[in-house]
């Protein structure tokens, strides 16, 4: 019997941990950009948990769309049987987001899940089994996603992982050469999150594109955290006018709730229909409660255009942080990275921020930087209020 025990004491005894330093807020509720602790207290969210809650915390339509689909059925099926209307809605307005021909919509349930997915749908669709992903890059946890990764450390545990995996350097044309005719896929992100939001230039995406075309290669665009708004556009990949093979979602996707999904045109994806047959299988993929608030989500994004206006929110954030121990902020929307000296100065800043009511992380690949990912709509006097906060946690460490 542990009823005696605090919920803190039952996390620590019962919750699998990840780490050492676990930030241990124990949440009660949220509302739009705020948090509220089972303290009494009030934090500003400015990551989202992490690129997840574009439209904040307790949307009334995401709410109310969960609410009314669990009323009516949750799960019936395994994905790609039973036609389910929240799953048959969202994938017809999520073609109608992207250009022709990505139109075609396979739905699982988190971001690593997305990549596995594309992953072995290029591998099926090319007949190759070699794949291209960038140094630094995070694509998720999985033993496939990792190793797309580059990252040594997450890795070597693990080992051994998939063979025929190649790494080149993010934004370094000289690389792309390194794609050839056994090349069945390069997996890139739109700006890498993880290694402390960087951006290739428009140039170099176009060229990669190029390279892929000339080699039947796939370009696979990891759109997981900058999919739905988050960098000022829908997708991403908009910045870069070019057209990738597959892009991979989740994320941001669900307004809140669990689900992925990685996106082709009907020629690539049907590949998975035969040899073998059930080409790739998940219980939940689609779940109808994830599709309707995933929905509401889009929905809700396209009416209000609220995206559009990340990067004027991006430009006030950089006009109010001016500290001498700021080194250099970096950014695409709503995608931030705030570089400091060390990361014992960031630790610092991140748990003085964490007292004083504001939550911002870290980067796993990039110890030196804050991350800002606050809900997309968080307003022009809530960016103030996030900053006054950050500027006194900076001075106070
Ligand atoms: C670019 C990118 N791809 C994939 C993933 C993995 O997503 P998930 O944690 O939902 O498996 C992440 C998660 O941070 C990500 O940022």
């Amino acid at each position: 019997m542990n009823s005696h025990l605090t919920n803190k004491q039952l996390f620590r005894m019962h919750l699998a941990q990840t780490s050492d330093f676990p930030m241990e807020l124990e949440v009660e509720r949220g509302e739009g950009i705020y948090l509220f602790g089972t303290d009494g207290k009030k934090y500003i969210d400015l990551i989202s948990g992490i690129a997840v809650s574009s439209l904040g915390h307790g949307h009334s339509k995401i709410v109310e769309a969960v609410q009314r689909q669990a009323a009516e059925h949750m799960h019936v099926m395994v994905y790609g049987e039973f036609v389910q209307s929240p799953q048959v809605k969202l994938a017809k307005a999520l073609s109608d987001t992207l250009p022709d021909p990505l139109d075609n919509v396979y739905f699982v349930n988190s971001g690593s899940e997305a990549v596995e997915g594309a992953m072995k749908l290029a591998k099926r669709f090319t007949g190759r089994h070699e794949i291209i992903a960038c140094k630094n890059a995070y694509h998720g946890a999985t033993q496939g996603t990792l190793s797309l990764g580059s990252e040594e450390s997450f890795k070597q545990a693990f080992v051994p992982l998939l063979p025929g995996i190649r790494h080149i350097r993010f934004g370094e044309e000289d690389d792309l050469n390194l794609i050839n005719h056994n090349t069945a896929a390069v997996f890139i992100e739109t700006v890498q999150g993880e290694a402390g939001i960087q951006i290739a230039s428009k140039d170099y995406y176009q060229k990669l594109r190029q390279r892929c075309s000339a080699t039947g290669t796939l370009l696979v665009m990891d759109e997981i955290q900058t999919g739905f708004g988050r960098t000022g556009k829908f997708w991403g990949f908009e910045h870069y006018g070019i057209l990738p093979d597959i892009i991979t979602c989740a994320k941001g996707m669900g307004g809140g709730m669990p689900i992925g999904a990685f996106i082709s045109s009907k020629s690539i994806m049907r590949v998975l229909q035969n040899n073998p047959v059930l080409g790739h299988i998940s219980t939940f993929g689609g779940h109808p409660v994830s599709c309707a608030a995933s929905l509401a989500t889009l929905t809700e994004i396209l009416e209000t255009r609220v995206h559009e206006s990340a990067e004027a929110k991006a430009m006030e954030f950089r006009r109010l942080l001016k500290h001498a121990k700021i080194k250099s902020i970096r950014h695409l929307g709503l995608m931030m990275a705030v570089e400091f000296e060390s990361f014992d100065q960031v630790s610092k800043i991140i748990e003085k921020s964490m007292d004083l009511g504001l939550i911002t992380d870290w980067f796993l690949f990039c110890d030196n930087s804050i991350r800002i990912a606050p809900p997309l709509i968080i307003s022009m006097e809530q960016i103030k209020e996030a900053c006054d906060i950050l500027l006194e946690a900076i001075d106070g460490c």
